[in-house]
């Protein structure tokens, strides 16, 4: 076989961050710098070699060039078998399905997530391990140094392969089969839910508005919730994917998925919204003229899981990550079951998972998944509501009322301040650092501080120590404020404050959340100078 090698120089910016590695398009289309990240992984997963790989994306721009050359330098590195979706479509989920489910040795997932996508959009590039999940860190961190010392890579030249058609192709010695991307995905789904009750419900008349944004969910929604569930044609709007998700910010939330929401706070909403991101692992839940906190869906989920057959036998534990509010953690107390906190990003459940100790786990940035794949489930998360629905018969509002009744309710929202200077925002995190802990047992505003830290999060599992992952102000009255810096930009950094307190007394649950935190916002900004540091006196996003 005639495989180059070419002689390459490294980058030194290849760090993978909270999920992979993320920059703008026009980064990847320097010469070398995708295959030199390609090269990177292959070199650090030596496994790879004679066993099967997965490759799909969530078809922003970039993603069909992406595969070929992936293609080519999978041929060269000796990679026995490819399956990459159709049109080179794979939702990052559905990713995760196929490679469990086919027993690869990993997957490589082209996304950026919910950032925009086109040509000056952002593109991304993540490995995932066997067991379907995000790489862990001593692998992302392998994969840098990797890339730090890298010389030259792999390739072969040879033909495009025609995604747009399933079948069997060959590059050299390596086998492509180009495969449907929503069935193995479609069918763990049926396997989970119970598909006939909730067929049941839309006959019966259930309207169900999801919006999957021009991005990859179109597809898997059309297909599950319409031709399958017989949900009314149109159910699924924006379902063509788009490179650039038609201009559009494929995330789901209250700012971004505007349309959708729009209706479903209109006179003649649906009974349920929803709506999933760029490669399809986020979801967002609404009823008739409310919406459902991504941290309390995961606990109503929680509460409700042995309605579903999938999760009949009941939950081994649960698990959140330390900046979700803590709405799980009082299912899990009832249920009498584990509740672990985690760092933020979706890599640190995967031991829990692999080592039966959570069977769900979610985050309060619009993720929720289960011990079925190793990647959060946008929707998943969709039809784990419908099935409940249509077993209680109720209406999200009351289902998430009387939660609150039997659980109380933790207000939470989410504050970012978004493209901040980076230096200030970490002088702001190390002043932070240093002045918060001498505040403890002190009065702020008349709250009592019971701790303050820097979150540390040690893996039960394989004993890894992650430090640094975000400082913590603990109330005695079980309010919080966490400060934390997105790892996921593109541009300058991203100041995240969450913001929390819980409130027991079912009189007092049904204030305006930013209002019932007003104080602890307050709070969170004179304690950190908020707008000393950032110049800015009001967030970008709150959610
Ligand atoms: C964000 C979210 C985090 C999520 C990640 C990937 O990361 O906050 O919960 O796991 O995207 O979807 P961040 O930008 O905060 O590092
Ligand atoms: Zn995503």
């Amino acid at each position: 076989m005639s495989i180059q090698t070419v002689s390459t120089t490294p980058f030194d910016d290849q760090k993978p961050g909270t999920s992979g590695l993320r920059k703008k398009v026009p980064v990847f289309q320097q010469p070398h710098y995708l295959e030199n990240f390609v090269q990177s992984i292959f070199n650090s997963v030596p496994e790879l070699e004679g066993n099967t790989l997965v490759v799909g994306g969530d078809g922003r721009y970039y993603n069909d060039d992406a595969i070929q050359t992936i293609l080519r330098m999978a041929a060269a590195n000796g990679i026995a078998r490819v399956l990459v979706g159709q049109h080179g479509y794979l939702s990052t989920p559905a990713a995760s399905a196929v490679i469990r489910k086919h027993g690869a040795a990993g997957g490589i997932i082209l996304s950026a997530s919910h950032n925009p996508g086109g040509p000056k959009g952002d593109f991304g590039i993540k490995f995932n391990a066997a067991n379907g999940g995000p790489a862990v860190e001593s692998l992302t961190e392998a994969i840098f140094e990797a890339s730090k010392r890298l010389e030259h890579y792999l390739s072969v030249s040879c033909e495009d392969i025609p995604l747009g058609e399933a079948g069997t192709y060959q590059i050299e010695a390596m086998q492509v089969e180009v495969i449907d991307p929503v069935e193995d995905y479609a069918n763990l789904m049926a396997e989970l839910f119970d598909f006939d009750a909730i067929r049941g419900m839309f006959k019966a008349g259930f309207r169900l508005r999801f919006d999957a944004m021009h991005a990859i969910t179109g597809p898997y929604a059309r297909r599950i919730l319409e031709q399958e569930l017989g949900a009314a044609a149109g159910t699924v709007i924006n379902a063509e994917p788009k490179p650039d998700f038609g201009g559009g910010h494929p995330d789901p939330n209250l700012a971004h998925a505007r349309e959708m929401v729009d209706e479903m706070y209109s006179d003649d909403a649906p009974d349920m919204g929803a709506a999933s991101d760029g490669d399809g692992d986020r979801n967002m839940v609404l009823g008739r003229h409310f919406f459902v906190t991504p941290s309390d869906s995961l606990a109503v989920l929680a509460a409700n899981a042995t309605l579903v057959p999938g999760y009949a036998a009941g939950l081994s534990g649960v698990a959140r990550s330390m900046p979700t509010s803590c709405a799980v953690d009082q299912v899990a107390r009832s249920l009498g079951i584990d509740c672990y906190e985690t760092p933020t990003g979706w890599k640190f459940f995967g031991n829990l998972m692999d080592a039966d100790r959570i069977t769900l786990c979610g985050e309060e940035s619009f993720g929720t998944g289960s011990a079925h794949i190793r990647e959060k489930d946008g929707l998943w998360a969709v039809l784990f509501w419908l099935n409940i629905l249509a077993v209680k018969g109720d209406s999200i509002k009351d289902i998430v009322h009387h939660h609150w009744s039997v659980y109380g309710r933790n207000y939470y929202t989410r504050h970012d301040y978004e493209d901040i200077d980076s230096e200030a925002a970490s002088t702001l995190m190390s002043m932070l650092g240093s002045i918060l802990p001498n505040q403890v047992d002190r009065e702020i505003a008349g709250y009592k501080v019971k701790a303050a830290d820097q979150f540390s999060y040690t893996d039960p599992v394989d004993g890894s120590v992650s430090a640094n992952q975000g400082i913590r102000l603990l109330f005695e009255n079980g309010a919080r404020i966490v400060y934390r810096l997105s790892g996921t930009g593109t541009q300058g950094a991203t100041l995240r404050i969450y913001i929390e307190a819980y409130e027991a007394d079912v009189t007092r649950q049904d204030q305006d959340t930013q209002q019932a935190l007003a104080d602890y916002i307050e709070i969170a900004r004179e304690v950190a100078d908020v707008a000393g540091y950032t110049g800015m006196d009001e967030p970008t996003v709150i959610t």
